[in-house]
């Protein structure tokens, strides 16, 4: 077992294990609740909810089941926890366990913080992404028609509680999605190498990502400095996500995006053609084709809730391990992406 405090205004422990094992007492030992929402979804529900649900022994437990995908990460979604809570009488001391992969974590997490104003929440992620990503870090939210994440709140969790066995269940297409997110990791901190990828070293990758995240969000929790560089290819990817109508998973477009980011950083820094293939080493075997027009991509850009007035920042890598923010006006972004969209590596 390992353990990570993230020291945000309201300091938390993410617990990294095998199995649900003594997960009531970590519960207890964090909360007063004495009812929890479980909220999961169809695929997740029969995979883990018994096994979850035998170690919550002393607490009432309440299932709230939503489908799977993307499209579910919906204001519906939304209201129908905050309905069911309401409905089943949940009072401030209560609180909102997450069980399920990003979508669950964000729209869970959504509720949790805005029901009576907040009330506790307990992350189990179940996907590989939402391990290393997204259930640490206190982003939560729904998209909107008119884009991704665009209704959320910054709302940490009580308690993040990681069964890496869960990965074990994941298809394939889903575990090459959390890959596509760790690899923003490797390009983050320089010290992630290719090897730290092998399934035989997944519960040391997902330790590495949680403390880099972890530490990064601990000294920029609301997202104003260098939390941005948890957004490399994420700008880009995020458009490709929603262009795809969500069939491209999230990891899968993140790595296209990051791809792009490598391909603009050598054409802003002027970097030769041997380091540009070399930064790429860890896309290799990934399809980073982006299949949608530069105009297409930049009117979602235009949308993105982190564009400042005619400003957008990206994030360029100098080389791996050494992210930067930089700030471009509309015309230079589109003159960039028109140099390098449509290439692949
Ligand atoms: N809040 C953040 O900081 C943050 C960071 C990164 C990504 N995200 C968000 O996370 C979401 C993507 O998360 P995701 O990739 O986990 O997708 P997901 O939640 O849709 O899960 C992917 C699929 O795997 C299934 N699944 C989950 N756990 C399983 C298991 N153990 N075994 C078998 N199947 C399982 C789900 O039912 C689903 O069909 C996106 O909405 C993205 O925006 C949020």
């Amino acid at each position: 077992m390992k353990t990570i405090r993230v020291k945000t205004s309201r300091p938390y422990d993410v617990i990294i294990k095998e199995r649900f094992k003594e997960l009531g007492k970590y519960v207890g030992a964090i909360s007063s609740a004495k009812k929890i929402a479980v909220v999961t979804d169809e695929n997740v529900y029969p995979l883990y909810y018994d096994e979850l649900a035998d170690e919550l022994g002393g607490f009432s437990l309440y299932p709230v089941i939503i489908g799977s995908g993307e499209k579910y990460k919906s204001v519906d979604s939304f209201l129908k926890i905050i309905d069911f809570c309401a409905e089943n009488e949940f009072s401030r001391e209560d609180a909102i366990l997450a069980l399920g992969g990003g979508v669950i974590g964000d729209v869970a997490g959504f509720a949790a913080a805005c029901y009576l104003r907040g009330i506790d929440l307990i992350q189990c992620p179940t996907t590989l992404l939402s391990a290393i990503d997204s259930s640490v870090g206190g982003k939560t939210g729904v998209d909107l028609k008119q884009g991704k994440n665009m209704l959320g709140a910054f709302y940490q969790p009580s308690l993040t509680f990681i069964n890496t066995l869960c990965i074990n269940t994941l298809n394939k297409r889903e575990i090459a999605s959390g890959t596509g997110e760790g690899i923003k990791y490797a390009y983050i901190s320089g010290n992630i190498k290719k090897e730290d990828f092998l399934p035989e070293n997944r519960d040391d990758f997902i330790f590495k990502c949680v403390e880099l995240k972890s530490e990064i969000v601990s000294k920029d929790e609301r997202d104003f400095g260098v939390r941005k560089i948890l957004n490399l290819g994420h700008t880009i990817g995020h458009a490709v996500e929603v262009l795809s109508g969500y069939s491209l998973s999230h990891g899968e477009c993140v790595v296209k995006g990051i791809n792009a980011i490598i391909d603009l950083s050598a054409d802003f820094y002027g970097f030769s053609e041997e380091k540009k293939q070399k930064m790429k080493e860890f896309l290799r075997g990934f399809d980073c084709k982006i299949n949608f027009s530069v105009e297409d991509i930049l009117n979602q850009i235009k949308a993105d809730k982190k564009r400042r007035g005619d400003k957008i920042d990206l994030i360029l890598l100098k080389d791996v391990g050494k992210p930067e923010i930089v700030t471009f006006s509309e015309s230079e972004i589109t003159e960039r992406l028109y140099a390098v969209i449509g290439k692949s590596i």
